[in-house]
């Protein structure tokens, strides 16, 4: 297969494929949402983008719990896979490819590729012996169990013998060629810690793993024996590649690779980390493909304090979540207040405390009575002087002109926190300036250019600040854009960065003294705490 080296200016990534076994929850919200973030940002860019999610739909998980429901599995995924979109959609996901694992040109793609990996001589029979965990679909090392042989990711969950005749995938085989990967892109596994759990990991040696299961019906079959089934989490990572064929291509490995291979980056959580950064890797470099560039793990989400988990049975419904406090209040909060990459909080409280003060306080409110002082203090409700007289000690001025590169250093370290602190810190620059320069004050004096000056220099600021917010906050950007006179929809990716590319307006400056601006309005209402009863 002759691969044609990927444009530049491309950037492909991904969120898992989640189980349908239940609806969705917060965990998968998490990572789709920082999912769009990315590829927001890139888009900004001007990067041609492609992001995929979907669902992984075989196995004996959504086979047992289309059984208990009484309803044949096919039937039973396609009434949760909706519950999904519908979530990406209230939560503003800009996706570009839906891959489910049932589709049927996956499983061409599944055939070609396992027929491609047979052919090397890296499949062969053996005797599997072991207590696999099914909400994991994953056999687990006795020595890592809780007691009462539970599984250490779903604790309620008691793992199950398995001694059966299954295929197996050559995994030792790669052990060197993994290393000097791991070793000559250093960058793959982030972050750190993460790379160092998988290089301890396939440092103590790795072993050959089981790739199809038998007394299991809901699956693709093995295409060398139809008594078995292939092993749900080889299907999975293959759908992958499957969701790079344009829909009108025929379902090849060579159509699927064209033009999107490899993948930039495959985001996950830090608990499928084994199968993404190791299996997945030897699968492809025993296919003889190019590695994808980039595997991030992120940490997982407590709710007060407690694991969360759809096995565990005390999730938090994103769906209602949105519905109260809106997509961006979602988005912001578990991107800025949770270092991703680490395991971090949702409790109702911190989350409106932050919301308030953050979006409704610091940033909107800020532009509220700025746009006031204009509507106020000027003639014509509008600013009389540009950029050209704000000088460079002007201390917003001063950060403002730093920032933009230094957000976009964030992003692509995937520090979405640090993209939105450095920028926060800009916006309460802003109201200690207001505060300390007491335009009301300056305008009482006479001194009309002073108080333009003030209200020039933290418009501007709120506008960057919008602008480096919109991956994270679209709606709340798009507001701010409309009221400082600009028609720009941060949710009309293509015309974004068209008419508002990176390189200008993460520029500090821009706005101009011609610029018409808006009427005042809110764009984030402060949330009440609910009161108990
Ligand atoms: N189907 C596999 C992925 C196959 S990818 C080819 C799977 N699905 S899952 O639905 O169980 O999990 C999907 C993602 O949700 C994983 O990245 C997992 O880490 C994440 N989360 C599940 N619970 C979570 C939290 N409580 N917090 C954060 N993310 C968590 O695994």
């Amino acid at each position: 297969m002759n691969l044609v080296d990927k444009t530049e200016k491309r950037f492909a990534l991904t969120t898992p494929l989640y189980y349908v076994n239940d609806v969705p929850h917060v965990g998968s919200a998490y990572t789709t949402i920082a999912a769009d973030v990315v590829a927001r940002f890139h888009r900004l860019l001007g990067h041609e983008v492609l992001l995929i999610t979907g669902t992984d739909e075989h196995g004996q998980k959504i086979q047992r719990s289309a059984e208990s429901l009484g309803k044949p599995p096919q039937e039973f995924c396609d009434q949760i896979v909706p519950s999904f979109i519908k979530l990406w959609q209230l939560l503003n996901i800009q996706y570009d490819r839906f891959s489910r694992t049932t589709a049927s040109r996956h499983e061409a793609i599944v055939k070609e590729f396992f027929m491609r990996v047979w052919e090397k001589g890296d499949i062969y029979q053996g005797k599997q012996k072991g207590w696999y965990c099914v909400s994991c679909e994953e056999f687990k090392e006795e020595r890592d169990l809780l007691e009462g042989k539970r599984c250490p990711i779903h604790t309620n969950k008691e793992v199950e013998w398995r001694d059966e005749q299954n295929y197996f995938f050559s995994l030792s085989k790669y052990q060197t060629q993994l290393e000097e990967f791991y070793q000559s892109r250093p960058d793959f596994i982030q972050p750190e810690s993460r790379r160092n759990e998988v290089l301890s990991f396939v440092s103590q040696g790795l072993q050959d793993f089981s790739i199809s299961r038998v007394n299991l019906d809901w699956g693709f079959r093995v295409p060398v024996d139809s008594q078995h089934t292939l092993y749900v989490w080889f299907d999975a990572l293959l759908a992958y590649v499957t969701a790079l064929l344009e829909a009108d291509a025929e379902p090849t490995l060579a159509n699927a690779l064209e033009t999107w291979w490899p993948i930039n980056l495959h985001l996950i959580g830090k608990d499928i980390l084994r199968f993404h950064a190791v299996y997945w890797p030897a699968m492809l470099m025993s296919a003889g493909l190019p590695l994808p560039d980039q595997v991030f793990g992120h940490g997982f989400l407590t709710k007060d304090g407690q694991k969360m988990g759809k096995s565990l049975g005390n999730t938090l419904d994103p769906i209602g979540l949105v519905e109260s406090y809106g997509s961006d209040a979602v988005r912001y909060y578990f991107l800025k207040e949770i270092e991703f990459g680490k395991d971090g909080d949702f409790n109702e409280v911190r989350f409106i405390n932050v919301l308030n003060a953050d979006l409704a306080n610091d940033l909107g409110n800020l532009l509220n009575r700025t746009l006031n002082m204009v509507k106020k203090y000027c003639s014509n409700d509008g600013l009389t002087i540009g950029n050209e007289a704000i000088n460079d000690e002007n201390p917003l001025k001063a950060i403002g002109l730093g920032l933009g590169e230094q957000v976009k250093q964030s992003y692509q370290a995937l520090a979405f926190n640090q993209a939105c602190e450095a920028t926060l810190l800009l916006v309460r620059t802003c109201n200690k300036f207001i505060d300390e320069q007491a335009p009301w004050s300056l305008y009482k004096q006479g001194k009309q250019q002073e108080v333009e000056t003030v209200l020039y220099a933290v418009l501007e600021s709120v506008r960057l600040a919008a602008y480096l917010l919109s991956p994270v906050i679209p709606n709340i950007s798009n507001a701010i854009y409309l009221q400082l006179g600009f028609g720009i929809d941060f949710n009309d990716q293509v015309k974004t960065s068209m008419l508002a590319p990176f390189a200008t307006h993460a520029q500090w400056g821009l706005l101009s003294s011609e610029q018409s601006l808006g009427k005042p309005l809110p764009v984030f209402k402060r949330i009440e705490i609910p009161k108990n009863d």
